[in-house]
């Protein structure tokens, strides 16, 4: 059972928690759950309300549903709930906060756009709520397929185009990236990703990019091991696990990369927990409303999503809804 030292220390009543088992799959990969004060914890107050939020370090979003429960006997209420995992106290007045967003950011990969009216869908993704543009950059070579996709000039238009309140990475998958990273610097990313298969002395490119003030992300493609990453994770902004091969929108998942993610969350956890850099943990690739959830449970911080989000089936806010409601819990 998880501790729950603040708790002991309100005056009335409580508690139950974990209510989902997905929301125990959290608190048990990012620790002990911890139950404080009004906004961060479990809270009754002396009147017919009481509220209850789960926060785990990962900090599960509450929104804004509640269901009032008034239980003859609490305990059977409790019981009527299958995942409820633990309580405690005397238990008089529930109100069973029940809708939580697991806490995944979604970012859209713009290949499966129509260019001539990308403005237009990226105005379209902001206006959803999106704070996060990735750019997916392929030079025609590093790539399976061979293809060329855009470069520093169009991702200089869409920066001028979102301004700079919108974060925007750039996925380099391409054969120079460290002779050519500063072209997309200077182009307005935030963030460069470079692939780990394609970079002769990542530690350098890292500290060039940090120099120049811009962002470090690494990328593993779904065969290649971990191993290689844990070395320099420490100074890496971001870490992103492929869940396709690289070279084209619309792939299917690649559930495999699944350990991966585990062993990096791992990674990042210890490491933050230790007073390291809070990097950033990011997966790419046939990412859709069906496997969202499945990506945030492995403790994913940021999906990328291409044609789950863009496509002629739905627009990008109902996309973006029906995304953001599969990771409520
Ligand atoms: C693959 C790209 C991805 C991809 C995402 O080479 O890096 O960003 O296009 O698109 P979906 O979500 O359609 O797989
Ligand atoms: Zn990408």
């Amino acid at each position: 059972m998880p501790n729950l030292p603040e708790v002991r220390g309100l005056t009335s009543v409580f508690t139950f928690a974990m209510v989902i088992s997905r929301s125990w799959a959290i608190c048990e990969r990012t620790g002990p759950t911890i139950l404080h004060g009004p906004h961060q914890g479990a809270q009754k107050s002396a009147s017919t309300h009481s509220s209850l939020f789960v926060v785990t370090s990962k900090s599960v979003s509450p929104v804004s549903t509640t269901l009032p429960i008034i239980p003859p006997n609490p305990i059977d209420c409790l019981s009527s709930y299958q995942h409820v995992c633990f309580w405690f106290g005397q238990i008089e007045w529930i109100e069973y906060q029940h809708h939580f967003l697991m806490n995944m950011e979604i970012t859209p990969s713009i290949l499966t756009a129509d260019f001539c009216s990308l403005g237009e869908t990226i105005d379209a993704a902001v206006d959803a709520g999106i704070g996060w543009l990735h750019m997916d950059v392929m030079d025609g070579n590093w790539v399976i397929n061979r293809t060329i996709t855009f470069g520093p000039a169009l991702i200089k238009s869409v920066r001028e185009r979102v301004g700079n309140e919108i974060f925007i990475d750039c996925h380099l998958m391409i054969t120079n990236a460290e002779e050519t990273w500063e072209q997309y610097a200077n182009a307005g990313v935030d963030m460069v990703i470079a692939h780990i298969e394609a970079v002769n002395d990542f530690p350098k490119l890292i500290s060039e990019l940090h120099t120049s003030g811009v962002q470090s992300g690494c990328v593993l493609n779904p065969d290649t091991p971990v191993d290689g990453v844990l070395s320099f994770l420490p100074d890496l902004d971001l870490v992103l696990v492929m869940s396709v091969v690289p070279g084209k929108g619309g792939q299917s998942f690649i559930p495999e990369v699944g350990e991966k993610v585990r062993v990096l969350r791992e990674a990042i956890d210890s490491q933050i927990e230790n007073g390291g850099r809070e990097t950033k943990l990011m997966i790419d690739g046939g990412i859709k409303d069906h496997n969202a959830a499945l990506v945030a449970d492995w403790g994913v911080d940021i999906a990328v999503v291409g044609s789950g989000l863009i496509n002629n089936q739905a627009t990008v806010r109902e996309n973006l809804d029906s995304i953001t409601k599969s990771l409520e819990i």
